[in-house]
């Protein structure tokens, strides 16, 4: 997948969208905050103007190189989210357009989160969520069984917000915002509509197509895409996002050690003594006569 040529130049909305996030987080002067999946470092910059210290993590060696090139004053590295470590733990960890492409283990990723704040820290980001572009992934599934070939292979999570809360709560996060929202977004400028939007964000589907298949396959594409999708104004694209901010919740404390067993001599001579015979000593309940 080449992110680098597309996604600054093609699809800058995917940044332009991200730019309330910044407040949610409220990054503080001197907090040292992550940037999960951080592409060309757009919303690294934009958290580290309000004065935080900022570390951007992307799986990508492209995207590290562009980020530090067009960002000199931040740091950058190369790190996949499933299993990135970092020397020292940060206040917050945020994320913009990132997790939903990290699909090997969600749950690998936020337990990284996890260890990567210090308790109180922040866990703030947006992702696709369930029913994200499903007019545009219908139209390629449709195209795909029109031209015979195999389910088309979709790179993405997609998760529903009560999967994403649970996900979150029982890593050890506490919930303190959860939006599910359609936010339809105009596609300025991928000028071939859906076409543009498979080629840049489903590579990896278009990689089984036969060569000379691929350009009646997205004509099909934006056919089928079109009644949903395109507008006077131009192509929108159906965009489902789920935005939320959690909190790392303390270490539960040790569990205080067992106090030791006082020697209990009655009990020693007790066991060493056989009772004696007789009536069964009285216990509470005795004086309710033979049992009914
Ligand atoms: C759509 S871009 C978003 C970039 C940036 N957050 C922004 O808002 O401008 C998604 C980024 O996630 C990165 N990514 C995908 N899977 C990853 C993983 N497992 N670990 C780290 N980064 C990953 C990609 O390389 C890509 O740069």
């Amino acid at each position: 997948m080449n992110w680098a040529v597309t996604y600054d130049s093609a699809f800058g909305y995917v940044s332009a969208h991200g730019a309330p996030l910044v407040d949610l987080l409220d990054p503080q002067p001197g907090e040292r905050i992550i940037d999960l999946g951080c592409g060309t470092g757009a919303f690294s910059a934009e958290i580290a103007a309000r004065g935080a210290e900022v570390l951007g993590i992307d799986g990508n060696p492209d995207m590290v190189a562009q980020a530090s090139a067009l960002n000199p004053g931040i740091s950058f590295m190369l790190g996949d989210a499933h299993t990135f470590t970092i020397t020292d733990v940060c206040d917050a960890v945020a994320s913009n357009a990132a997790l939903h492409w990290m699909t090997r283990d969600p749950d690998a990723v936020i337990a990284q989160v996890h260890a990567a704040l210090r308790p109180g820290g922040r866990f703030v980001g947006e992702l696709g969520g369930e029913g994200n572009c499903a007019e545009l992934v219908a139209a390629m599934q449709t195209a795909w069984r029109v031209f015979g070939l195999g389910e088309p292979e979709l790179p993405w999570y997609f998760p529903s917000p009560a999967e994403y809360a649970t996900k979150l709560e029982e890593a050890g996060f506490s919930l303190r915002l959860l939006e599910h929202a359609e936010r339809p977004s105009q596609m300025t400028e991928g000028p071939n509509g859906a076409a543009d939007w498979v080629r840049a964000y489903a590579a990896r589907a278009l990689a089984d197509v036969p060569p000379e298949l691929v350009e009646p396959l997205l004509t099909r594409v934006n056919d089928l895409a079109a009644p949903a999708l395109r507008r006077e104004s131009g192509w929108v694209a159906d965009y489902v996002r789920l935005r939320f901010a959690a909190v790392r919740k303390p270490d539960a404390p040790p569990m205080p050690e067992a106090p030791p067993v006082p020697p209990n001599p009655q009990a020693a001579s007790a066991a060493e003594t056989p009772p004696a015979p007789g009536p069964a000593p009285a216990s509470a309940g005795a004086h309710d006569g033979p049992a009914r």
